[in-house]
C-alpha cells in the first residue's frame, strides 16, 4: 500500500478510537483538529522507508509505530504552540489548537496525543507483544528525558549560552532518530545501523527550520516566521550566519545519505531525505545552498 495511505489510515484508526465517544466534545473534535490535515509526515514517512528498506516483516507494528511518533510530534507542536512557549496563532495554515479551542483544551490535547501513542503502539502489536517493549522504549527515549525532544523544548528555560547542536539533536533529531530506530525494530532489523541516518537529517531538518525562521515566509510555509529571534531562541542564521548555516545543512544532509546502511531500500531512503532537503530550504537561498 501506498505509504502516505499506510499512515493516514494508521492515525484515522489511533484517533477513532480516542474519539469514539465524542465526547466530551470540544476536547476530541481539537484531538482530530490537531492531527488532521497533516503537514509533511516526514517522521513516519521515515519510520516506514527504514521498516520497508528492512523487509517491513511486521506492518501493522510498523504503521503503529509511524503513527506514535507522528502523534507524539503533532502533540509538541501544539504545545509548542502555547503562549508559554513560543506563543504562534498560526500552524500548517490555519489556527493553532490553543487559539482554535482555548489553552486548556491544547495542554489536553497534547497529553492526550502522547499518551494515544503509547496506547497504539500496545494495542496494534497484539500479534507481536515481543515488539511492545522495544518500541514503547524507542519511542519514550525520543521524546523524554535525558536526550529527548523534552530535554530539547527545556534548554530554552535555562539561562547563559545553550549549546546549539545539542538543543537540536534534542528537540528535533531525536524524533527522527526514534522514527528510524523504531522502523528496523518493528522490522526484526538491527536498529544500531539506522542511529546515524536519523541523527543527522534530524540536526539537518532543524537547521533548515532555522533558515526558514530567518528567512522564509508565512505564506510559503503556513506557520509565523522571525519567531526565534522575537523570542529570543538559538537559532543556527543567528549564531553561525548564513553562509556557514548553508554549509552546515549541506554537510549534515551529505551525513545522513552517507549514514544509509547496505540494503535494497538505500536509493529509496536516499531520494526521500534528498527530496526534503530541497523542500526545506527557501527558494531563494536555494541557489547559494547548491
Ligand atoms: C516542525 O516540524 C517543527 C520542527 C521540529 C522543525 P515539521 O516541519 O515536520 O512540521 P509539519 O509536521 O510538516 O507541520
Ligand atoms: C519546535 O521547534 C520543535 C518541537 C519540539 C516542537 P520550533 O519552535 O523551532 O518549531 P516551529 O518553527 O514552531 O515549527
Ligand atoms: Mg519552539
Ligand atoms: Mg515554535
Amino acid at each position: 500500500m501506498e505509504m502516505s495511505k499506510r499512515i493516514e489510515g494508521a492515525l484515522e484508526r489511533a484517533v477513532l478510537h480516542a474519539t469514539a465517544t465524542g465526547r466530551p466534545k470540544k476536547v476530541s473534535d481539537a484531538l482530530r483538529y490537531a492531527i488532521f490535515p497533516g503537514g509533511a509526515r516526514v517522521r513516519p514517512r521515515l519510520c516506514l522507508a527504514v521498516a520497508a528498506s528492512c523487509g517491513d516483516s511486521h506492518p501493522r507494528a510498523a504503521d503503529a509505530a509511524a503513527a506514535a511518533m507522528e502523534m507524539l510530534h503533532c502533540a509538541s507542536l501544539v504545545h509548542d504552540d502555547l503562549p508559554c512557549f513560543d506563543d504562534a496563532d498560526l500552524r500548517r495554515g490555519k489556527p493553532t489548537v490553543h487559539a482554535a479551542y482555548s489553552e486548556p483544551l491544547a495542554v489536553l490535547v497534547g497529553d492526550a496525543l502522547i499518551i494515544l501513542a503509547f496506547e497504539t503502539i500496545a494495542r496494534e502489536c497484539a500479534l507481536t507483544p515481543q515488539l511492545i517493549a522495544p518500541l514503547i522504549g524507542t519511542v519514550g527515549k525520543a521524546v523524554g528525558m535525558p536526550h529527548g525532544l523534552i530535554a530539547g523544548q527545556a534548554w530554552e528555560s535555562e539561562t547563559g549560552d545553550i549549546p546549539l547542536a545539542e538543543y537540536h539533536r534534542a528537540k528535533t533529531a531525536s524524533l527522527f532518530t526514534g522514527a528510524c530506530i523504531a522502523g528496523a525494530v518493528a522490522a526484526d532489523a538491527d536498529p544500531n545501523q539506522w542511529h546515524g541516518v536519523g541523527d543527522a537529517l534530524g540536526a539537518a531538518y532543524q537547521v533548515a527550520d532555522d533558515l526558514r525562521d530567518f528567512a522564509g515566509s508565512q505564506e510559503e510555509l503556513g506557520k509565523p516566521c522571525g519567531q526565534d529571534a522575537m523570542n529570543q531562541r538559538p537559532n543556527a542564521v543567528h549564531e553561525n550566519g548564513l553562509d556557514a548555516t548553508l554549509a552546515n545543512l549541506k554537510g549534515l544532509v551529505g551525513d545522513a545519505v552517507a549514514a544509509i546502511p547496505e540494503c535494497p531500500g538505500a536509493p529509496m531512503l536516499r531520494k526521500l531525505i534528498e527530496g526534503e532537503a530541497t523542500r526545506l530550504v527557501p527558494k531563494e537561498l536555494a541557489q547559494s545552498a547548491a
